[in-house]
């Protein structure tokens, strides 16, 4: 049997690439498997050849020691591959698709996967509705940043592409269905943007660059990026968003009127969540900061979408509060210009074919606004190094040479 090499996590500020056990149809006992799960048969489930598997800002909240994900977890949940062997109740997918995992696990059985809210589904996560693979507290599915990953649930989650070989010449663009592109797309669906609106994302990390791309591709007259580092601004610059560095311009009220003539914008985006940095020079952590400078910001019965990940549990929190994700959020402020919040994983199902076809049509650019990179699995450690730095590039895993090949 083949062996199947994975990225774990192993402590604070460490991953390692090591040895683990090649898939099976049922979920094994491992470390952050939830006991509930164990054993838990997959007989809906595929075995998946990953082709790519990238690099999120959320492994890193585990990654820094953000949250309580255990020593030899294996990360990842941004994964396309090739079906390899099939469970025997999966019917429609077959040996040899070629698919995008979408990164939340859904039944497709249960009332919230009835509804198409796959973000939050009831039967794969013992402990609350939702489920990722490679992540704290979510049921404990093995993670994808790896050869070989089981994917459950096979028949109603696999987006499978049309295409082989136009899907191997667009993968870095279609790697990106799996999370990124349709969380940056819910962001500003969420906030509401439509053709002529005037958007301010926070973070020009590659969920913020997603999210500004498909402001773009939903209309919008002017997307305006917020970050604190200039690299990151450079790459939202380069394909046509206005930016601020609220490091050095710390009042965002000021710079949005410099850009638009009035302080305030249509629709927001928080593409940071809760590691968000205070704004100004010498600024520490200030959770809050993105959810309050967007209410700011944003016009009266605006919608703030909030993509960026907020926690119940931080070891790493600031203060007592913040260590358990309750932050000194300006609610009043919200509730006077009666803002709509949405918040939460994506439902990822809910767009990813919508996006392919822009990816396959050549409409939408993905790879290029979040300047996907390829590397090896061996790779993987100093891809989280550089991407922790702040570089602006969207890692692409490529386990078995297949891309570079
Ligand atoms: N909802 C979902 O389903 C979902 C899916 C994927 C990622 N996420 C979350 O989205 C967030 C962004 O992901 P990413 O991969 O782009 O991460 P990232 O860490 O690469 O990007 C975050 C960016 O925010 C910037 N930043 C910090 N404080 C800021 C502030 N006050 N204003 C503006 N920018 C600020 C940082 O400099 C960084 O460039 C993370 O919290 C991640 O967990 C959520
Ligand atoms: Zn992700
Ligand atoms: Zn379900």
């Amino acid at each position: 049997m083949a062996g199947n090499r994975a990225v774990v996590y192993a402590k604070p500020g460490e991953v390692e690439v090591q040895d683990i056990s090649y898939p099976e149809l049922i979920l094994r006992d491992g470390p952050g498997v939830n006991p509930l799960n164990v054993g838990r048969k997959c007989n809906h489930g595929v075995i998946v050849k990953v082709v790519t598997t990238n690099i999120c800002g959320s492994d890193q909240h585990m990654v820094r020691g953000r949250t309580t994900a255990p020593s030899g977890l294996v990360l990842g949940h941004e994964i396309t591959g090739e079906v390899i062997e099939v469970g025997s109740d999966v019917e429609f997918i077959k040996k040899g698709d070629l698919v995008s995992v979408p990164f939340n696990i859904a039944c497709g059985r249960c009332r919230s996967c009835k509804q198409q809210d796959t973000h939050i589904c009831e039967n794969v996560n013992p402990d609350r509705p939702g489920s990722a693979y490679g992540y704290v507290d979510m049921g404990g599915w093995v993670g994808g940043q790896s050869e070989y990953v089981m994917v459950p649930y096979a028949d109603f989650q696999l987006l499978k592409f049309p295409d082989k070989d136009q899907a191997m010449e667009k993968i870095l663009d279609l790697t990106m269905l799996s999370d990124i592109f349709p969380t940056g797309y819910h962001g500003a669906v969420s906030a509401g943007v439509k053709p002529g609106s005037t958007v301010y994302v926070a973070g020009a990390g590659p969920v913020g660059l997603a999210a500004a791309h498909s402001a773009q591709l939903l209309g919008a007259s002017v997307v305006i990026v917020g970050d604190l580092i200039d690299s990151r601004l450079a790459q939202a610059k380069s394909f046509g968003c206005e930016t601020v560095n609220l490091r050095k311009h710390p009042n965002l009220g000021e710079q949005i009127e410099q850009i638009l003539g009035v302080p305030e914008v249509d629709c927001a985006i928080d593409a940071v969540g809760f590691e968000a940095s205070g704004h100004g020079e010498g600024a520490g952590e200030a959770p809050a900061t993105v959810l309050n400078s967007i209410m700011d910001v944003t016009r009266a019965g605006g919608r703030l979408g909030i993509p960026g990940l907020y926690v119940t549990g931080d070891p790493g929190g600031i203060d007592d509060d913040a260590k358990e994700g309750t932050l000194k959020v300006r609610l009043g402020l919200g509730w006077a210009k009666a803002h709509t919040f949405v918040t939460g994983q994506t439902p990822v199902m809910k767009y990813h074919r919508d996006l392919m076809m822009s990816i396959l049509s050549g409409r939408a650019q993905i790879a290029k606004a979040v300047n996907a990179t390829l590397i090896s699995i061996d790779q993987a450690p100093q891809g989280y190094k550089e991407f922790d730095s702040g570089v602006s590039k969207k890692f692409v895993i490529d386990p078995h040479g297949m891309v570079r090949s």
